[in-house]
C-alpha cells in the first residue's frame, strides 16, 4: 500500500478547554505545520482530510481537502476515531490540550480578591485511544506517525513516546530552539521510525518539512510491502 492509495488524516492546530463561557485552557499551536502536512498529502492522495482546532480561518479557506473543525481534545478524539480506517495514514500533529478543567461553569466567573484554584483532570490520549482501536477492529495497512514537543531530554521522550504510544514514526520538534515548532513558519525536526531509522532534518520552511516526512512513511510503507 502506498501514500498515493493511502486515505491521509492530518490534525493540526491546539484545542480549547473552557472553563466558563469567556476562559479557556489552550496552547500556541498555530495550525501551520498541519495545514503544511494536509496541503502536501493532498498534492499526493485525494482522500485527504485535515482535522483542526481552533486556528486562523484564512489558514483552511478554499482548501480543496475535506476539513473538520474541533474545540476540545474529547472532540478531537471523537473525530479521529470516525476517520481511521484501513489503509490509512494518520499525521497526529495537533496539540491537543492535557488537562481540562474538572468543572465548566455555566456563568462567567465573577473576579474576586485574591487567588483561584483551578481543579484541571487529564483529557483522553488520543493516540492511546488509536492504539487500542487498531488493534480492537483489526485494522490492515494503517500506519501512525505522532509528534513530539519537547524542550529537555529530548530523544530519550520522543522515544519513549513511539514505544508508549505505539506508534510507527515520531516526528521530534525541539521547541525550545529557535525556528521550532509553535507558530513560526520553519521547523527542526528528527524523525525517527519504528524500523529504526532516525533522520535529522535541518532548519526548514513547514511546507518543506512536511514533504520530508510525507517522503518518509512513504518509504516506510513501501518497505511493508503490503
Ligand atoms: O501548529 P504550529 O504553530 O505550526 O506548531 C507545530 C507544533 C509545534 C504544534 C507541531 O510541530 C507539534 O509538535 N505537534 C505536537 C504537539 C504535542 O502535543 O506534542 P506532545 O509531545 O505533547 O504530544 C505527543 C503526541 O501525542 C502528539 O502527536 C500529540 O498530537 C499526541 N497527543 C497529545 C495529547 C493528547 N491528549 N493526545 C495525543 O494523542
Amino acid at each position: 500500500m502506498l501514500l498515493k492509495e493511502s486515505k491521509i488524516i492530518i490534525t493540526g492546530g491546539p484545542t480549547r478547554e473552557w472553563f466558563d463561557p469567556v476562559r479557556y485552557i489552550s496552547n500556541a499551536s498555530s495550525g501551520k505545520m498541519g495545514v503544511a502536512l494536509a496541503d502536501r498529502a493532498f498534492k499526493i492522495s485525494k482522500n485527504t482530510v485535515f482535522i483542526h482546532g481552533p486556528i486562523s480561518e484564512h489558514l483552511v479557506k478554499d482548501k480543496p481537502y475535506e476539513c473538520l473543525k474541533i474545540e476540545t481534545t474529547a472532540d478531537l478524539l471523537e473525530e479521529v476515531l470516525s476517520e481511521i480506517e484501513e489503509n490509512s495514514v494518520l499525521i497526529m500533529c495537533a496539540a491537543p490540550a492535557d488537562y481540562t478543567p474538572v468543572e465548566k461553569s455555566e456563568e462567567k466567573i465573577k473576579k474576586q480578591d485574591g487567588d483561584i484554584v483551578l481543579h484541571m483532570k487529564r483529557t483522553p490520549d488520543i493516540l492511546k485511544n488509536v492504539a487500542e482501536a487498531k488493534k480492537i477492529r483489526k485494522l490492515k495497512n494503517f500506519f501512525v506517525a505522532g509528534f513530539a514537543a519537547e524542550t529537555t531530554n529530548t530523544e530519550n521522550y520522543a522515544m519513549s513516546k513511539l514505544i508508549a504510544k505505539d506508534l510507527d514514526m515520531i516526528c521530534l520538534n525541539d521547541v525550545s530552539q529557535e525556528g521550532a515548532g509553535f507558530g513560526v513558519d520553519t521547523n527542526i525536526m528528527t524523525l525517527f521510525t519504528r524500523t529504526g531509522l532516525k533522520i535529522e532534518l535541518p532548519i526548514l520552511t513547514k511546507e518543506k518539512a512536511a514533504s520530508e516526512i510525507l517522503k518518509q512513511i512513504d518509504a516506510e510503507l513501501l518497505k511493508r510491502g503490503d
